[in-house]
């Protein structure tokens, strides 16, 4: 549907994915535990997303997958277990540096900075990189921080353009659709040229028509950028058509991981979507 990528940036990105995919690089959740107080939110947790694939974490509310998002990206520090990215352990790392190693993520519940512009808003999300564009200038001179402010710029055109919303670019964040904003939480995340791009509930909320939209952006990241994707989604439909691998939690444990026909007929999950009233009829399209 995209022409494909031949600015400097997506060159750049596309090299960044190569890297990638020839260092095996992804994410690893192994045996992690997390407690709330008397809450065990998450128990022995342990799962991988391939590289350049689509992974889904489903699971009936308050199973614990966004528990599981905030230990990856850092912002919980979990009781037991380890975090890798790309075979680097990331277990005790800040948030800031597992972002500057590729990792980016969007919320459940938007958060974007309200009275901002669109442009503004998808700045923000290449600030760390800027961080180290400052570094480099630092050491290399002036021509390196021009070269880096070329650079973002060309990818946050570029992210502006693949997302289509070049047209509301200067309009504040707070009068947009939902489905716009949410859009625009991606924007951001992609210009932090992610190599594990973490979504928590991408489409919560869209209608069919924003739903469709977003299920084809994200495919084509995963299709033309090789990014990993780690998707938490509750739309069934959706999963079960773009991921090539879902992993399913209940009450904080895994209970079944495999292909979406296989998780799908598995009698721990059919039971689990029963009981809690969500329904198997997404499940079993
Ligand atoms: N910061 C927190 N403090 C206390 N308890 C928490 C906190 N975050 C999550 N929990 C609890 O941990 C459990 C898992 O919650 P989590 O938000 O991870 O579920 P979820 O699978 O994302 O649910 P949903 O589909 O509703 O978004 C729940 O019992 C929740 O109440
Ligand atoms: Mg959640």
């Amino acid at each position: 549907m995209l022409a494909p990528p031949t600015t400097t940036a997506t060159k750049t990105l596309g090299q960044r994915d190569a890297d990638s995919a020839a260092a095996g690089l992804a994410l690893e959740v192994q045996g992690v535990d997390l407690r709330f107080g008397g809450i065990h939110a998450l128990r022995s947790v342990s799962f991988e997303a391939a590289p350049g694939q689509i992974t889904a974490v489903i699971g009936p509310n308050g199973a614990g997958k966004t528990s599981v998002f905030n230990t990856i990206s850092g912002f919980y520090r979990p009781a037991a277990g380890r975090i890798r990215l790309g075979g680097t352990d990331v277990t005790e790392a800040p948030v800031h540096r597992r972002a500057s190693m590729g990792l980016a993520r969007t919320f459940q519940n938007i958060a974007l900075f309200r009275g901002l512009s669109v442009l503004e808003n998808i700045k923000l999300g290449g600030h760390h990189l800027m961080q180290a564009g400052l570094l480099s200038a630092l050491a290399y001179g002036r021509k390196a921080r021009e070269e880096e402010l070329t650079l973002r710029a060309e990818i946050e055109e570029h992210v502006i353009e693949f997302l289509q919303i070049d047209h509301i670019r200067h309009r504040s964040v707070d009068v947009l659709s939902y489905g716009l904003q949410k859009r625009v939480e991606l924007a951001r995340a992609l210009a932090m040229r992610p190599r594990v791009l973490m979504l928590d509930e991408p489409v919560a909320g869209m209608n069919r028509e924003e739903t469709e939209d977003m299920a084809r952006f994200i495919l084509d990241v995963q299709e033309e950028w090789g990014v990993t994707v780690l998707l938490v989604e509750h739309d069934m439909g959706m999963v079960m058509d773009i991921s090539s691998h879902v992993v399913v939690l209940n009450f904080g444990q895994v209970i079944a991981s495999g292909t979406p026909a296989e998780v799908r007929r598995h009698p721990q999950v059919v039971e689990a979507y029963l009981g809690a009233d969500a329904g198997v009829g997404g499940m079993a399209a």
